[in-house]
């Protein structure tokens, strides 16, 4: 089995990240042959400030190998140091039909997004951006992507290009499929929303301790009294993250006072958040250690690009004979 997936080097990494994405590709690496990216060239589509791409690459670097990535097991790399995937890129947008791309909801949303304040940022990059994204999948011959429910139409997209570059031109990619966790498919923001680092709704993995206390202290929940029993506990935001950072008898618990009623809402913000902090306190510590030695760091995915380069190039090369490049 080979595993692939990319995280974008878009700003803090949060909750939503780890458990939709992270967590369930660092427990792979340890099911098959595994290449995990930063994707610093899709970042392209929607960041211009290059100081701060280097700044971010840097943190999903640090952050990823502190929640328990392992170079030893899997190949880590940024995605800008295999610049073949660009020619691959190129190719599979020449059987790529528009109409494919214009259905893309994420194209779709983050249009509907930026058409009001400002249409230039809607820019070519961000429509061709799941070609460049299933060339990432295709190069490394990749049959697992483990990603977030909102990913799952590029993973499909991906499909469809290698199927339509097979027939045209013979059998040559790999057609993967998405691996998606339907518990932690999409993890809620402190407004119950999608966590996503554009709705500002985040809870990051890495944080101070006090702001992100405060953060977590102001989730959004409804005006009923702390009595009031809630026959709907199981939707609380709350509840929700607690499940996820916290043993499950305890989460139960908390979830059935707040059923019950008698369990107020400050009071199991404060539980969150203690599970939350003592959940990722290894990591925390290691990232620590991590960041003091960044040469280490640099080394991990200067070696990483290395291996990542020998498979794309034997794709690439692949992919330049069946039609005709060579
Ligand atoms: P964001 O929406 O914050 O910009 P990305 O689009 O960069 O996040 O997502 C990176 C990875 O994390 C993807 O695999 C995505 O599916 C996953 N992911 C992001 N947010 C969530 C969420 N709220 N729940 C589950 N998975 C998520
Ligand atoms: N588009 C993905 C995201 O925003 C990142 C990504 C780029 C990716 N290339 C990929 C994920 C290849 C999986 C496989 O989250």
């Amino acid at each position: 089995m080979r595993i692939l997936s990319g995280i974008q080097p878009s700003g803090a990494l949060h909750l939503g990240n780890y458990f939709g994405m992270m967590r369930p590709a660092i427990e792979l690496q340890d099911q098959g042959e595994a290449f995990y990216f930063i994707a610093d060239y899709h970042s392209m589509t929607s960041l211009s400030d290059a100081a701060q791409r280097r700044r971010n690459t840097q943190d999903v670097a640090l952050d990823f190998l502190a929640c328990g990535l392992d170079p030893k097991k899997c190949v880590f790399f940024r995605q800008s140091d295999v610049s073949e995937v660009t020619e691959l890129a190129w190719i599979l947008s020449t059987v790529t039909p528009m109409g494919l791309l214009e259905r893309c909801h994420s194209y779709k949303d983050k249009k509907a997004k930026l058409a009001d304040d400002d249409l230039d940022r809607v820019n070519h990059g961000l429509f061709a951006y799941p070609v460049l994204m299933a060339a990432d999948i295709l190069l490394y011959d990749s049959n697992v992507v483990p990603v977030g429910r909102d990913q799952k139409q590029h993973v499909e997209v991906t499909r469809d290009i290698a199927l339509k570059f097979n027939n045209l031109y013979g059998q040559t990619f790999v057609v993967p499929e998405p691996r998606i966790r339907d518990e932690v498919a999409v993890v809620p923001g402190s407004d119950g929303q999608k966590m996503s680092k554009s709705y500002g709704n985040t809870v990051e993995i890495f944080a101070e301790e006090k702001p992100i206390r405060k953060k977590v202290m102001s989730l959004l929940m409804d005006s009923r009294t702390p009595q009031e029993p809630k026959p709907d506990a199981e939707k609380n935001t709350a509840i929700q993250l607690l499940k996820l950072v916290a043993p499950a008898e305890v989460a139960a618990d908390f979830e059935a006072r707040l059923r019950a009623g008698g369990l107020g809402y400050g009071d199991l913000k404060k539980g969150l958040f203690a599970h939350y902090w003592n959940y990722f306190a290894a990591a925390r510590a290691r990232r620590a250690e991590l960041a003091a030695n960044l040469d280490y760091v640099n080394q991990v995915l200067r070696e990483g690009a290395q291996k990542a380069r020998v498979q794309a190039t034997r794709t690439l090369k692949r992919a330049r004979q069946a039609c005709g490049l060579e």
